[in-house]
């Protein structure tokens, strides 16, 4: 008989397809067992999930952990983000290593992963964003997903920051990934129509305040560059996706480019979900500037839309946590607002209790959409977004009956505020595990830091969703 170092008993698994009454038996990091009545040996450590049920962690493929951005840098480190990801049930999340113009990519990956080895409590991995587009760069795209990246981002703004890849080096990116099985993740906005947005908005800020920011960045400023890039996917048949997608009209670029064969999926972010540009009228609506912006109701509308008729596969956060001070930096000009809010320790119980407690979609698809898609597009599948033999012991035991009304001053995260003050939740994370670790038990920390590994990924060369 195996001797199980943990056996969660009496639980509910569920997956991205099945619902199963089954205890679940873990050694060495991994998942041995499925089955009913599970034995337990002495040192078998037991958590009892009657009542419960028993989900693969989620997966958050989007977080900036202390990124150097908007004259700061974002207040969740590598140390505090992941606990702050544990609390919320991510065991896994995908960081951003950035090029500098001129310099291999390989070394900002060294550098970004000197940051966070060490520091992360849970297992995480890093996208390669490309800022510079040369023979050398050419070159080390295979060189990247063999050191286990195999996803690229490409920033279609940021000029100053020298993030902006143009056009040309897009095409060039998909093409070269293409090749190998990797995947260009874009951050989609019509640089020039924004900037000439912005300083038209800049001569009247006093007028407007947060609010020009919206102004300034209306659906249009996405959607056609959502729909631009699409079309550089389609020519090269390269695999692109869409980051942090935002307004409704770019969820039926996606949904058509997809019907007509185009390799393209497409992230949305729960703060485009549940928001609406009106937060940017209050005193504080400096504090909810992100980019691309927060859009209109009927924006987050068709995002649901898409969300539950998979247009859009995957949910995730952009977390780039700004605390109250740094915001502040502001000072009435809204071209100086660092742009980001926290999000990876809400993400998953707000989906719960808005997707599947509104009955929007099933519990199948709520895992599909935060842990099994995104394991299988970013090649995690099916180490990681799955429950079953050989997989990671990487599990959430969630209480669906937990009420809790989401207060800033009790998240883990370095924030002192939240986009979701106030907000009222029916269901919450009671324990994670990670890699057969117990980090977080009826909702407290217990994990350490440094426990988490660098994830190697692999290319994908088919995708079933
Ligand atoms: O406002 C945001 N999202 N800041 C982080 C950088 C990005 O665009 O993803
Ligand atoms: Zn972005
Ligand atoms: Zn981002």
């Amino acid at each position: 008989m195996v001797k199980l170092d943990l056996l969660i008993k009496n639980g509910t698994i569920i997956t991205a397809t099945d619902t199963l009454h089954a205890d679940v038996g873990i050694k060495d990091e991994k998942v041995v067992k499925i089955a009913e009545n599970l034995e337990a040996n002495s040192d078998t450590r037991i958590v009892d999930a009657r009542d419960m049920y028993v989900f693969p962690g989620a997966i958050d493929v989007h977080v900036h952990f202390q990124l150097p951005f908007g004259g700061t840098i974002s207040a969740d480190d590598f140390e505090n983000g992941t606990k702050a990801a544990a609390m919320g049930g991510v065991t896994t999340v995908l960081d951003f290593a950035i090029q500098q113009k001129g310099h291999p990519i390989l070394e900002a990956v060294k550098a970004r992963r000197k940051e966070a080895d060490g520091k992360v409590c849970i297992d995480y991995g890093l996208h390669a964003a490309i800022t510079d587009w040369n023979p050398q760069t050419q070159a080390e795209i295979k060189q990247v997903i063999d050191y286990g990246i195999p996803t690229f981002k490409m920033f279609m703004i940021y000029k100053e920051q020298g993030w902006m890849a143009d056009d040309g080096m897009l095409f060039q990116a998909l093409e070269e990934t293409k090749k190998f099985g990797g995947m260009i993740g874009v951050h989609a906005e019509s640089v020039d129509i924004l900037d000439m947005l912005i300083d038209r908005y800049a001569q009247e800020k006093e007028k407007w305040g947060a609010y020009a920011h919206t102004l300034s960045r209306p659906d249009y400023t996405e959607s056609e560059a959502v729909q631009r890039a699409i079309k550089w996917a389609e020519v090269t048949g390269g695999r692109l996706y869409i980051v942090h997608m935002s307004a409704g009209e770019s969820a039926q670029y996606v949904h058509d480019a997809r019907a007509r064969g185009v390799h393209v999926y497409a992230e949305t972010c729960p703060q485009y979900l549940l928001l609406d540009d009106s937060v940017f009228k209050g005193d504080n609506g400096h504090l909810y500037a992100t980019c691309p912006q927060i859009k209109k109701k009927k924006d987050g509308t068709r995002l649901w839309q898409g969300l539950i008729n998979g247009e859009i596969q995957v949910v995730a956060t952009d977390t780039c946590t700004f605390d109250t001070k740094q915001k502040a930096m502001w000072k009435g000009d809204f071209r100086k607002i660092p742009f980001g809010l926290p999000g990876v320790e809400t993400m998953f119980p707000l989906l719960y209790t808005e997707g599947v407690g509104k009955g929007r979609f099933s519990l199948t698809h709520l895992i599909r959409l935060a842990s099994t898609n995104p394991a299988k597009i970013f090649g995690m599948y099916p180490q990681k977004g799955e429950i079953a033999v050989g997989s990671d012991a990487d599990l959430v035991v969630f209480d669906p009956e937990k009420k809790l009304t989401l207060r800033a001053k009790d998240l883990q995260t370095n924030c002192d505020w939240s986009p979701f003050e106030g907000w009222k939740l029916k269901g919450y994370p009671h324990t994670t595990i990670s890699r057969g670790k117990i980090v977080v038990a009826d909702g407290k920390f217990v994990g350490e830091c440094g426990y988490g590994q660098f994830l190697k990924r692999q290319a994908v060369k088919e995708l079933d969703i």
